[in-house]
């Protein structure tokens, strides 16, 4: 099972990641949690060159083609070993992000995109993907709170993250493996939410 979260900056959804790993631990599932860009060795040094340093560091193809590498190495040695081997996967933002913000967002070809992902998963995709919606301006409220150096996108403009999230809405608007979960409530009812939605819909499969 490959369960995926997505959202703009400051929705909350990496602690509900962390509380969905617990809850399935707990239950006694095998499940690991992985994060994009990330979750490998060379994930995490692309990461750092991606959310770091000016805005303008960098052309949007060339900011796209370091997410798709970061995703390439951590489809290969930690999402495809873990599927294959019947163990749970949990990822913090995949392939939707990089439509979202490079391809709406940035005008970068969906089609190209989606070709390179395709490659790169061979045609896979998640079981279940949460978006956790929330208003831009009460986002990066919250996330500008946290001592992060990771904050390039946060520094781009609001009207971007504004579009983000019309393009994130879009994208589960079209979606089945979508719920989109309302990210101003509380911590605890987001995750309800999700708990009862994973025993409903995918544990009993
Ligand atoms: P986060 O891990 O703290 O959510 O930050 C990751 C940032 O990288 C966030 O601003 C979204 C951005 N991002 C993309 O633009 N494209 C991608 O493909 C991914 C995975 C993330």
């Amino acid at each position: 099972m490959f369960i995926v979260f997505e959202g703009g900056e400051g929705s909350g959804k990496s602690t509900q990641v962390k509380l969905l790993y617990e809850y399935l631990k707990a239950n006694g599932y095998k499940v690991i949690v992985t994060r994009e860009p990330g979750g490998t060795k060379i994930g995490e040094q692309l990461r750092t060159i991606l959310l770091q340093g000016k805005i303008d560091k960098m052309n949007t193809i060339t900011e796209a083609l370091i997410f798709l590498a970061a995703r390439s190495d951590n489809w290969e040695k930690i999402i495809k070993p873990a599927l294959k081997n019947n163990t749970i996967v949990i990822c913090d933002r995949f392939q939707d992000s990089t439509l979202a913000y490079q391809g709406i967002c940035n005008n970068i070809s969906i089609d190209l995109l989606n070709d390179i992902c395709s490659t790169i998963t061979n045609n896979t995709v998640p079981d279940r993907t949460y978006l956790i919606d929330i208003d831009p301006v009460i986002g990066l409220r919250r996330s500008m709170r946290h001592c992060n150096k990771d904050v390039r996108f946060e520094n781009k403009s609001i009207e971007y993250h504004k579009r983000v999230r019309e393009a994130y809405l879009q994208i589960a608007n079209n979606n089945d493996r979508y719920l989109i979960i309302d990210g101003t409530t509380t911590i605890e009812k987001v995750n309800n939410i999700i708990t009862q939605d994973i025993n409903n819909r995918l544990l009993k499969r």
